[in-house]
């Protein structure tokens, strides 16, 4: 094995989770986004609801789960950031593994430059919701008041900057007492909220054709552009393709079971994801909405559902804050892989490579913010900036970053790492899981990836 790039910190200075509960439920801070309450209830109302929902979760257990495993154990492996853990896993020198790595930070960027749009979007919401302002029963107010907000280059550029600079004083702190800390707190809260908000919409009259919407698969919706996005979902979901999960991995316990850890992060985010649309569909459907509402569902749909219901100010406030604080969890694990980076390879101090990250991003996520004002009019590919940074984040790079893993995993690593690694060195005893992962990863996984991108974007099948 080639040996890592030089580190210019000791491996007693690089942070790590205090303990294996706090990996797992930052773990999960960085799975559980934006993802279950905006993407998710959206792109299921958008493609046919149940349907969509049994194509996504077979790409999480055929797709998402094995690269992630194989990421948390490559970091953990490697006990380095994304870019120098390809670099010194790699078999041979010449073979230029690290760009997997690089192409990461360049998913990362693409990622944070809208997300932290749609968090500011969130965060300003909060206000609203608190005020009134966005308290009426009627789509067109609530829709007026989205405009408003993302017509005004000024509100736009605001509010992702408050974003920013919430997260930076958060991840300053560290990776236990920033990330850790923090996380520990706001998961289990966020949680809390979600029920209670599944639980009333459940409740109300006429909440069974909500439940119908999410529970019964129509295939006819399926086309091969809606498998890829259920495949970029799997990916964005689960945080994987991009070294996000390898930088985590590495803060990850020597002793704790991968397989089952892993699992448990899939099985968490996909329960949050699954209470999200209990909390959205039945409300939307028992006060006539439209579930079709596409991205704007979550800021437009859900405020009217919401003031239709009693107390709908006090639910919606919960709302959105439990929103935020997903949006938290996942944004420092973004930020986390440049700034691990940048501490490990050049010595850069974490808030001297917060700031820098800070200040990047805030010019690249300037052209998502300014999209729909300022920059409306500017289209590439078809596609304003923001909606660009999003397809091809989800939709290209990390599928084809998550395929890459999976090769190297597969076809590289090498077997008897893997066993490994897995296994913790022969202690666990769970062969037969470990097996099953590495006919997965080396057959199913790439195999899958390649043929839903090559139809989804219109070069196989019809
Ligand atoms: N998993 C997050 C969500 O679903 O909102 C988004 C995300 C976080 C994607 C971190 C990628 C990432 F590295």
């Amino acid at each position: 094995m080639q040996s890592a790039q030089p580190s210019r910190l000791s491996a007693a200075a690089r942070g790590s989770f205090a303990t294996a509960l706090g990996a797992l439920v930052a773990t999960i801070g960085s799975a559980v986004g934006l993802g279950n309450i905006w993407k998710f209830p959206y792109l299921v109302g958008n493609n046919g609801g149940a349907a969509f929902i049994i194509l996504y979760l077979v790409c999480t257990l055929l797709v998402g789960l094995p690269v992630m495993i194989a990421e948390i154990m490559m970091g953990r492996k490697a006990r380095a950031n994304a870019i120098q853990t390809m670099r010194a896993l790699s078999p041979s020198a010449r073979q230029p593994w690290w760009l997997i790595g690089a192409a990461g930070a360049l998913a990362a960027f693409l990622i944070m430059a809208f997300y932290t749009e749609v968090a500011g979007w969130v965060f300003a919401y909060v206000f609203k919701a608190i005020s009134g302002a966005i308290l009426s029963t009627d789509p067109q107010v609530t829709s007026q008041a989205f405009t408003d907000l993302v017509t005004s280059p000024f509100q736009s550029l605001l509010w992702q900057w408050i974003v920013l600079a919430v997260i930076s004083l958060i991840i300053v702190n560290g990776v236990s007492k920033g990330i850790e800390a923090t996380t520990k707190r706001l998961i289990p809260l966020l949680l809390v909220m979600l029920i209670i908000i599944a639980v009333r919409s459940l409740t109300l009259p006429g909440a069974s054709q909500g439940l119908a919407f999410l529970f019964t698969p129509d295939f006819s919706k399926i086309t091969g552009a809606a498998v890829l996005t259920a495949m970029g979902l799997a990916f964005f979901k689960l945080s994987i393709g991009m070294g996000t999960m390898i930088t985590y991995g590495s803060y990850w316990k020597e002793d704790q079971n991968i397989p089952t850890g892993t699992a448990r992060v899939m099985l968490a985010d996909l329960s949050v994801s699954v209470l999200a649309g209990l909390a959205v569909f039945p409300a939307v459907f028992a006060f006539g909405f439209e579930p079709a509402a596409g991205p704007s569902l979550l800021f437009i749909t859900i405020p009217s559902v919401f003031a239709s219901m009693p107390f709908g100010g006090v639910f919606m406030t919960l709302f959105f804050i439990l929103t935020a604080f997903a949006a938290t969890g996942a944004m420092l694990s973004l930020l986390e892989v440049p700034i691990a980076y940048m501490n490990e390879r050049f010595a850069i101090s974490r808030v001297k490579a917060t700031l820098i990250t800070t200040g990047l991003l805030a010019v690249v996520g300037a052209p998502a913010a300014l999209s729909s004002s300022t920059l409306s009019g500017v289209k590439l590919f078809g596609m304003n900036f923001f909606d660009l940074y999003d397809f091809a984040s989800s939709n290209l790079l990390l599928p084809i970053g998550g395929l890459f893993i999976a090769i190297f995993v597969g076809w590289f690593w090498g077997r008897k790492n893997v066993f490994e690694a897995l296994t913790n060195s022969g202690v666990l005893k769970n062969e037969g899981v470990v097996r099953a992962f590495w006919v997965i990863v080396r057959f199913v996984t790439p195999v899958l990836v390649i043929l839903v991108l090559l139809n989804g974007l219109g070069i196989i099948g019809g």
